[in-house]
């Protein structure tokens, strides 16, 4: 048997997706910006899958940038919020997909910002009281804070953040990678300037996905070049990528209820076999709480804690992962373990399930899980 728990990383592709692109790859070769009839039939799907999606997230469709994924869209709205709506000071935090962390970082070292990590609670969330204590203290700010933490699983009291952000006047982006089409966002009614999504989280295709903009900002293009993208992003745009994701995201709204049942499910059902069978494997971050349906994060205990370990799980036919670049088993590669400071001598193995995943498939790993506990020095 083949198990792959790395949906968080990414997830393969929908048939139905697959379907609505292969048209559009084989028969629908013309430029969006050709004004001839070839070119208008594939504008047609461009600005299609744009009035989709910006009718799901109830935005307008000027508010839809199309990029290559999550990082280009990260990079878009931050340094955009610097270059040209006049941020002087981001606040963000040590846990952060490395697309917002390494952007931030860069633009601190360059002298651009200023920049202040808001602290974490011990179970790895937000602190929210010293958020609006960096909030009271800076004045043109960038709030930068991801909604799902793709290697915990934490989720942000999100409404609370941007409730805080309005009250101090704050420019407000969530990295929301691993929550895009995962639950649905409504954002008239929940107000940040800046989300973002990645078709591949949500089994779409890669090397596509979207900012979006609130239009209250005037953003200017990061990428310049033709006038694609109403002006804010130059290139030839990725049709069959963006005809995908639209459609992935038509699924996913369609299928929300029952996907995310069916996902918390095995979640729910691998959290309490691992507590009646290995009560010795802690949770990284706030597992049981407020987190993603989709992430679980195991520590392991000292005596499995070893370099073999990810291997070992690989060598079994069992895809998992040690959190977002770490490939060791050991946690020393994973900044959001170190950011958060708990069960440092505990291997973090990241299960991230997605809808194509089956209770037969949590009780295959499980049963692997014992071999390992029955082989362990001295378990
Ligand atoms: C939270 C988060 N942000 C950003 C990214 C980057 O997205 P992409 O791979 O589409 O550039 C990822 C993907 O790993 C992610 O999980």
């Amino acid at each position: 048997m083949k198990v792959y728990f790395d949906n968080a990383a990414t997830t393969p592709l929908d048939p139905e997706v697959l379907d609505a692109m292969l048209p559009v790859m084989r028969d629908d070769f013309g430029n969006p910006s050709s004004t001839h009839a070839f070119g208008r039939k594939v504008k047609a799907h461009l600005e299609n899958s744009r009035r989709t999606i910006a009718k799901l997230l109830n935005v307008t469709p000027a508010e839809i940038t199309f990029t290559s994924g999550g990082t280009e869209a990260d990079n878009m709205a931050i340094r955009g919020s610097v270059a040209h709506l006049g941020v002087t000071t981001i606040i963000s935090s040590v846990i952060e997909h490395h697309a917002v962390s390494h952007t931030v970082e860069e633009l601190a070292h360059n002298g651009r910002v200023k920049l202040r990590h808001v602290d974490l609670l011990p179970d790895g969330h937000v602190h929210l009281q010293h958020l609006e204590q960096l909030l009271s203290q800076n004045t043109n700010v960038l709030v930068s804070l991801m909604h799902g933490n793709n290697e915990v699983g934490n989720l942000l009291d999100i409404e609370k953040v941007s409730q805080l952000c309005r009250q101090y006047n704050a420019l407000f982006h969530s990295d929301t990678v691993q929550t895009m089409a995962h639950y649905a966002f409504d954002f008239q009614a929940l107000d940040l300037d800046f989300a973002v999504g990645a078709a591949h989280k949500f089994n779409g295709p890669k090397g596509v996905g979207f900012l979006y903009h609130n239009k209250r900002n005037k953003i200017h293009p990061m990428i310049t070049g033709g006038s694609q993208e109403r002006e804010l992003r130059a290139g030839t745009e990725n049709i069959y990528g963006i005809v995908g994701l639209a459609k992935a995201m038509e699924i996913a709204y369609r299928d929300m209820e029952k996907k995310s049942a069916h996902i918390s499910g095995l979640k729910n059902y691998m959290i309490n076999q691992i507590k009646q069978r290995f009560p010795s494997i802690k949770f990284n971050g706030d597992a049981e709480g407020r987190s993603l349906y989709t992430v679980l994060n195991l520590a392991f205990p000292p005596e499995l804690s070893n370099e073999m370990l990810l291997f070992n799980f690989d060598l079994n036919g069992i895809a998992i992962s040690g959190g977002s670049a770490c490939t060791s088993g050991s946690n020393t590669g994973s900044h959001v373990i170190r950011g958060i400071g708990k069960h440092l001598d505990h291997a973090p193995v990241r299960m991230s399930f997605g809808k194509m995943n089956t209770k037969e498939e949590v009780d295959f790993v499980l049963d692997y899980m014992a071999t390992l506990f029955q082989n362990a020095p001295s378990a």
